[in-house]
């Protein structure tokens, strides 16, 4: 599909991607280059980010990708250095690595709900503590007198509750707080924006195919308010749009990008019987006095 955006909005810019890859994190990756960004992609395996680096260097895209695995800080500084030297700055950088699968409470072990927290919010904060020197306001290493800005990739799981999803739910939660704290903390030093989105249900993701099968996946379908998936575009038009310019008020937000799937309750009366039946209710409650039920009339 083609981008609303300018070709250019992303121009001079360098990105650094965890998870970049595949998945969210490739289209994302994909969407910056094609708007002028160069692209560094950090994975733990060497085939995906070798596949991942020939596609983008095929559209034109300056792209590099280090191995690590972002639950190591020595990966994580390694990788952030390593791309400041391949590009000379570091301007954009994305949370996008995740770990996640389907399990009860009670049959998760602690170790397991650790190992997400770790992938997730540990990582998380990681990245951007290693990153901050090189995204400060006026640091050596950025293409602009404005700070950088830091997108970190949540879910909507934690807002209410999930099934069989309470490491992740857990996780994202953290996410979304440092998310907050950051923006508080490194907008006021340093002119750092830090924002995040919130994916509901994307199609042709390995987070779609581990977490939903395609029953459950059709269910999806029937409960979103626009009635359909969402795609990886719809992720990478969001990124662009808080990485860019267009975003450049905003600080400490995290988009939600789901089709209204969050707020949908399921559909408990067809709209033809809620008019007759409230304006039934309101004749009955006109009849008596207020607050007395006419019981003669119910
Ligand atoms: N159900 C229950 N527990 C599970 C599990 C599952 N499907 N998969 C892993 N675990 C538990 C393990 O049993 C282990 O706990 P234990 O030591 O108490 O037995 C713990 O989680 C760590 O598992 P391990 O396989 O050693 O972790 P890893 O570091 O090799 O892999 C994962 C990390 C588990 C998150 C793996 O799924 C992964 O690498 N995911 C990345 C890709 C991904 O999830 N993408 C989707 C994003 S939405």
């Amino acid at each position: 599909m083609e981008s609303p955006f300018k070709p250019n909005i992303l121009h001079g810019k360098v990105s650094l991607i965890t998870g970049g890859g595949s998945g969210i994190g490739f289209e994302i990756s994909t969407q910056f280059g094609k708007h002028g960004a160069s692209v560094a992609i950090m994975g733990r395996r060497r085939g995906v980010l070798d596949s991942a680096v020939s596609a983008l260097q095929s559209l034109g895209i300056p792209a590099v990708g280090f191995e690590g695995d972002v639950r190591k800080q020595e990966d994580a500084k390694r990788v952030v250095e390593s791309t400041v030297k391949h590009f000379g700055q570091l301007d954009i950088l994305v949370n996008a690595a995740a770990g996640n699968f389907l399990v009860s409470a009670e049959d998760l072990s602690p170790n397991g709900f650790r190992t997400v927290m770790d992938i997730d919010s540990v990582g998380t904060f990681t990245m951007c503590h290693e990153a901050l020197n090189y995204l400060k306001k006026g640091g050596k290493c950025r293409s602009s007198a404005t700070g950088g800005t830091i997108m970190n990739i949540s879910a909507t799981l934690h807002y209410t509750a999930s099934w069989y999803q309470i490491h992740v739910s857990a996780a994202k939660a953290a996410v979304d707080a440092l998310t907050r704290n950051l923006a508080l903390e490194w907008g006021t030093d340093y002119d750092i924006r830090v924002n995040g989105i919130a994916p509901g249900p994307i199609s042709d993701t390995p987070g779609m195919s581990k977490l939903a099968p395609e029953e459950i996946n059709s269910k999806a379908r029937d409960y979103t308010p626009l009635y359909r998936l969402g795609e990886k575009w719809d992720i990478a038009m969001a990124a662009l749009y808080l990485a860019s310019d267009a975003g450049k008020y905003v600080n400490g937000t995290t988009l939600i990008v789901d089709g209204g799937l969050w707020l949908s309750r399921p559909h408990h009366l067809p709209k033809e019987s809620v008019k007759q039946l409230s304006r039934a209710v309101e004749k009955r409650s006109r009849s008596g006095p207020v607050g007395v039920p006419n019981r003669s009339k119910l």
